[in-house]
């Protein structure tokens, strides 16, 4: 299949950029984020839209309690046949397999902004945190929510067609139960990740495969990356 009749993070070239991540930001993001949000070994935790489970992995090897879900096979069967000890699941944000307040943590990294209806998954979320747990996320934004129009007319689904502005991200997490208690700009990291992606690729129209002017829809779109942690107001 053409990259550009699909979903661009199942492109293996950017799993092979990323060391399986596929997103700005590597591991250091998933680092930051632990940091900032003080859990401690053993905490339940789940990464929605976990891909090939590179992060899973990391957390594991960290005493987190970690499980992953993906809707995207191609994906889970890459994670699993690389690590087969990883707790993955297939299944989608807006309807978790878990039971209510059963997590700690639930850590969404670029993979709100894929999701149909990023606001039900986010009610999900709220569902399966116990008291005053904790969301965890990083994900494109966009500074200049008018162009948003051009980047949604790109004909691969990505986090850049799904972006939204920062305001329409807070008022997401608010409106779904959360209270936000950081947000960091991180738009460094997907300026270096687009960097990357020319140097290694070419054009970003030649990465995408798709004719559409992906260079001028980004620049309209001013989109930025940012880094947000929110908490349970149950
Ligand atoms: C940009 S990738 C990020 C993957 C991973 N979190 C990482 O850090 O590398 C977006 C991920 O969201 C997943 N995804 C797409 N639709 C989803 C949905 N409805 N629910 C959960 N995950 C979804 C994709 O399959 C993909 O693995």
């Amino acid at each position: 299949m053409a990259v550009g009749t699909g979903c661009l993070y199942e492109n293996p070239k950017l799993r092979a950029m990323g060391g399986g991540l596929i997103r700005p930001g590597g591991l250091e993001l998933t680092q930051r984020a632990l940091a900032a949000s003080g859990l401690q070994p053993g905490a339940r935790l789940l990464d929605i839209g976990c891909g090939t489970g590179a992060a899973l992995r990391y957390l594991g090897e960290r005493g987190f309690r970690a499980v992953g879900i993906d809707p995207s096979l191609p994906l889970l069967a890459e994670g699993l046949a690389k690590n087969p000890g990883l707790s993955l699941a297939g299944a989608a944000g807006t309807m978790l397999p878990f039971c209510d307040g059963c997590l700690d943590a639930v850590l969404a990294e670029c993979s709100l902004s894929v999701m149909e209806d990023a606001k039900k998954a986010l009610k999900e979320c709220f569902r399966v945190l116990d008291r005053g747990g904790l969301l965890l996320a990083h994900d494109v934004y966009l500074r200049n929510p008018c162009g948003a129009d051009a980047l949604r007319g790109l004909p691969v689904k990505s986090c850049l067609t799904g972006a939204v502005s920062r305001e329409e991200w807070l008022e997401r997490f608010t409106s779904c139960g959360f209270e936000v208690v950081l947000w960091e700009d991180r738009s460094r990291a997907l300026k270096e990740f687009a960097a990357r992606l020319i140097f290694e690729h070419g054009p970003l129209e030649t990465f995408w495969d798709c004719p559409a002017p992906v260079g001028s829809a980004l620049f309209s779109a001013k989109p930025g990356y940012f880094l947000a942690m929110a908490r349970s107001t149950r």
